[in-house]
């Protein structure tokens, strides 16, 4: 069947994909009606909230974008059924977490949400409908997808209703924080397909605001696979980045300096060479435990091996670190303070998945010191659910002792502290009045800059004892 035109999107996934992606979808397509749905109701409640303070998540641009459109041409819904049955389109932009039991546990997808998806698009969908995968997928999952969704077609059409489908493969590229510009200015658009009319039909709708050149079209297995490979790309350069900060502590040379002549060769580029405490996000470490898998699968255990040591080398980075600030706090943390700047994954997100703040925290915890968390973004029951999650040997009753607490602002936090350690690069943290935080810090105090974001020198002229990853002067 061929469907002319498209009038009507529904986008199951109101998440850190589904809400910001259709709501730029929106903005630059006012002739469509887009519905985003979620089974967790709480979450459309608070995309619906007046306020935009409350909406769910934290994203630059993001509020402007939803008061200009909701209720307009975009909408969230907790009705998915509805949604699905009016909609010519449908987005998949569910959760593909790794899998935490059965086969493949820590490294393959768990596409549950995904097959619970295609069966409610199954089910309730009417007429022709363009199914596209928004969530990073493994290869080869639309064959999933197709095979639910022919069933549903077949035993449909005994019944003498037509319903039909097509399968477009178009996965996201933004990355969290700089959400907004990435959807309205984004490097490339992918459509896997072979489906040449609902390809065109997806791509007319990127033409409103994409520039042609942009829209790459391709097979589906070939789409599913290149956003695998870009996120492993992506984490590689970081890992060999973190790598090489720990060369450069040894060396007394200086990483951001390393970093900066080598980025400057055109053939590597100056992007993601920024060294840190590690990736965190809920993508990097999942879709590479992916690839791992698929790798595996298909008996390629040494390029399986390769990618494994890109998460064994963040995983390091984290225990370094950690590793690091006790030894210069005199191997002993028991009775001290410790300041934490920074929660969150990166900067100008409030997401804290796979946050290398969590395992940091953990093994401070874990000396025995006490935790002031400041993060101008996360609350601080997200942090109680991060903390919780990390089983911290030798403190039973961990939640009814007083071994953290969430800061209300940077003062709150270093008040009394022997040291401060910043995690993310909010900018708040980059110009830090030193003056006034030694005069409230315990001597000796300390700073342990993993972002490379502070003025040294200020730090030291007013007191403070620094160590910065990858300084080895
Ligand atoms: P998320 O957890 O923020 O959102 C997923 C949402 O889907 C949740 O709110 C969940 O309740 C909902 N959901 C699950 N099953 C459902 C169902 N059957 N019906 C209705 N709603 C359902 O996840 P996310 O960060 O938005 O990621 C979604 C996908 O996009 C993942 O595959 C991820 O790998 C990929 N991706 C994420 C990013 C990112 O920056 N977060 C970027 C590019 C791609
Ligand atoms: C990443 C990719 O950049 C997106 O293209 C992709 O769509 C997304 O994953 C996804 O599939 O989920 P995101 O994880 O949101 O986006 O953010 P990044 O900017 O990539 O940062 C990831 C982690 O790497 C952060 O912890 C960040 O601090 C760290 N990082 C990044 C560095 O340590 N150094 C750098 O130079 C860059």
């Amino acid at each position: 069947m061929k469907k002319r035109k498209i009038s009507n999107i529904c986008c199951i996934g109101a998440g850190y994909v589904g809400g910001p992606t259709m709501a730029v979808l929106a903005d630059n397509n006012p002739q469509l009606k887009v519905t985003v749905v979620d089974i967790n109701k709480q979450k459309i409640d608070l995309w619906n909230s007046k306020d935009l303070k409350n909406l769910p998540i934290y994203e630059p641009g993001l509020s402007q974008i939803i008061s200009k459109n909701r209720d307009k041409n975009l909408f969230f819904s907790s009705n998915v059924s509805e949604a699905i049955a009016q909609a010519d389109m449908v987005f998949i932009s569910v959760n593909t977490p790794t899998k935490k039991k059965g086969f493949g546990a820590g490294f393959a997808s768990d596409l549950k949400w995904v097959e619970s998806s295609a069966r409610e698009v199954a089910k309730y969908s009417k007429g022709h409908t363009i199914v596209v995968e928004k969530s990073t997928l493994p290869v080869k999952t639309a064959q999933t997808i197709k095979t639910i969704l022919l069933a549903y077609e077949v035993r449909d059409n005994r019944q003498n209703k037509s319903k039909s489908f097509s399968i477009l493969s178009n996965p996201e590229f933004l990355a969290e924080g700089t959400a907004i510009n990435d959807l309205q200015k984004p490097d490339r658009v992918l459509i896997g397909g072979d489906d040449e009319n609902a390809i065109k039909l997806l791509k007319d709708i990127y033409l409103n605001w994409v520039e042609e050149s942009k829209i790459l079209t391709t097979d589906l297995w070939s789409s599913e696979l290149s956003k695998l490979i870009s996120n492993a790309f992506l984490a590689q350069r970081i890992s060999s980045i973190n790598s090489i900060s720990a060369l450069c502590e040894a060396t007394q040379s200086n990483i951001n300096n390393v970093s900066k002549a080598v980025g400057m060769d055109k053939r590597i580029g100056p992007y993601f060479l920024e060294a840190g405490p590690g990736f965190g996000g809920s993508c990097f470490k999942k879709d590479i435990s992916n690839l791992i898998y698929i790798c595996n699968h298909y008996g390629l255990t040494e390029v399986a091996s390769y990618w494994e040591n890109v998460i064994l080398i963040n995983k390091w980075q984290q225990k370094r670190i950690s590793k690091i600030i006790v030894e210069k706090l005199f191997g002993n943390l028991s009775e001290k303070k410790i300041s934490i700047l920074g929660f969150a994954f990166k900067s100008n997100t409030n997401d804290t998945r796979e946050s290398p703040a969590i395992s940091i925290c953990k093994d401070l915890l874990e000396e025995g010191c006490f935790l002031s968390i400041y993060d101008p973004k996360v609350k601080r029951e997200q942090i109680k659910n991060e903390l919780k999650s990390q089983k911290i040997t030798d403190t039973d009753d961990y939640f009814k002792k007083n071994i953290w607490e969430k800061a209300k602002d940077i003062y709150e936090a270093c008040n009394n502290s022997d040291a401060i350690v910043i995690l993310t690069s909010w900018e708040e943290f980059k110009n830090l009045d030193f003056k006034k935080l030694y005069s409230i810090m315990k001597s000796p105090c300390w700073i342990f800059d993993t972002r490379n974001i502070i003025k040294p020198l200020e730090a030291k002229r007013n007191g403070f004892n620094i160590w910065k990853l990858g300084d080895g002067f």
